[in-house]
């Protein structure tokens, strides 16, 4: 006998028992989607609006992951993932950042899964989480999602320095009742990237106050400064294991996987258990065929890595130089990251801006309100494309603002 009968519902619900709790009505729904749906699949839209690489994923990780299906690896797997990729980015991490063990890592679904899953782990209703923006929207709207509240400490733009951070002034939010500190350096959408001496300030306060970081490294290895790892400084090049520090990363941008929804966490062997049990009931684990792909991936994609870099390098430095030359436009030159975050003079409303660009001259950018007040008046153009395509993206530009 079906449920409903068994348990007759004493009156109809309500309209108001119809709708979400009130936390997640009150999320914002993201800009950037909301940009697309109104281009998606007009084949005249030159579109640069979505963080994506412009190349499907190498062959020999594609070739890896057929395998893996063909020898039917279609089962669960363990919900920290398979041993042989724990390993792996055990290994990778040893090699990038710190000595790091298969106990430290915890394979997830995606960078946006790991955001998600570090924050479970995390959260609790109330607590304080302090943000720098502007900043990728899932960043600030997954902790509300829990019920946390988010403050805001906004980088500053200009001209000659590009975005810079108040130092004093993090320091000055991240008060002993704060829980989380999230950071994404090198940033979408800014390129902002900390340095190892704000990296240093910040972590001995987070020690003195017992405040977590969350650092999303989603975009360590698309770093354009000097380094000897060809890495962003990271946090976990300075804390040590005994730190509250849990870092998130994940295959889309580094080794062009975007399709293929895999990322990790690295976190305090204390922690291993419990995030284990938060896999088992938020996706219980990542696809075993895609896991094994990953495996192929960082063993073998140092090459990809190296190339993509020298690509963006390439195509960032050409787009920044040609926005610059727009009268009216300004953009900095973002140190890591693949995109270009550009202030239009006499855009007041960058989401009816992005609209008007899209409909009136086929040209798909995101509006800088998708990633926070702060980034009103600004435009994010992701610059992972050809240069043909980028020029013609300039041109398309010029010719709306007619300038
Ligand atoms: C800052 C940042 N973190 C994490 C992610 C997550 O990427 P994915 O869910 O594709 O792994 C993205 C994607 O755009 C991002 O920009």
């Amino acid at each position: 006998m079906p449920a409903a009968r068994r348990h007759p519902s004493p009156s109809p619900a309500s309209a108001h028992d119809l709708y979400a709790r009130p936390a997640v009505r009150a999320l914002s729904a993201s800009r950037i989607r909301e940009l697309v749906n109104e281009g998606i699949g007009n084949p005249d839209v030159l579109a640069f609006w979505v963080g994506e690489p412009d190349e499907p994923t190498p062959e020999f990780i594609r070739t890896a992951g057929i395998a893996a299906l063909e020898a039917n690896d279609t089962f669960y797997t363990h919900n920290l993932g398979i041993p042989a990729l724990r390993e792996t980015l055990a290994a990778y991490l040893t090699r990038l950042h710190r000595p790091t063990g298969a106990d430290n890592i915890a394979v997830t679904s995606a960078g946006v899964n790991a955001l998600m899953l570090a924050s479970q782990l995390l959260l609790e209703p109330g607590d304080r989480v302090v943000e720098v923006t502007p900043l990728w929207p899932n960043l600030v709207e997954i902790p509300r999602i829990l019920s946390a509240q988010v403050q805001c400490v906004p980088l500053r733009f200009a001209a000659g320095s590009g975005w810079t951070l108040d130092l004093d002034e993090l320091l000055a939010a991240l008060t002993p009742d704060t829980k989380v500190l999230y950071v994404n350096s090198p940033n979408n959408p800014t390129g902002w990237t900390l340095d190892r001496a704000a990296q240093q300030a910040i972590l001995e306060h987070c020690r003195r106050h017992g405040i977590w970081i969350f650092a999303d490294d989603a975009y360590e290895r698309l770093y354009f400064g000097a380094s000897q790892n060809r890495c962003a400084p990271s946090f976990l090049d300075i804390a040590d294991v005994r730190d509250r520090l849990v870092s998130a990363n994940t295959f889309s941008k580094s080794w062009l996987m975007t399709g293929w929804r895999l990322g990790w966490l690295a976190v305090p062997e204390t922690l291993s258990a419990d995030l284990g049990k938060l896999i088992e009931y938020n996706t219980s684990c990542a696809p075993g065929f895609v896991q094994q792909a990953g495996v192929v991936a960082v063993k073998e994609g140092e090459p990809v890595i190296a190339r993509t870099v020298e690509r963006f390098r390439a195509a960032r430095d050409y787009l920044v130089a040609e926005l610059n030359g727009i009268p009216g436009v300004q953009a900095a030159l973002p140190a890591g990251a693949m995109y270009a975050f550009l202030r239009v003079e006499g855009v007041a409303d960058s989401l009816a801006f992005c609209k008007r660009l899209v409909r009136e001259a086929g040209l798909g950018l995101a509006p800088g309100s998708a990633f926070g007040p702060e980034g009103e008046g600004y435009l994010r153009w992701c610059f992972a494309s050809s240069q043909p395509r980028l020029a013609e993206g300039v041109r398309r530009l010029r010719a709306a603002l007619g300038r």
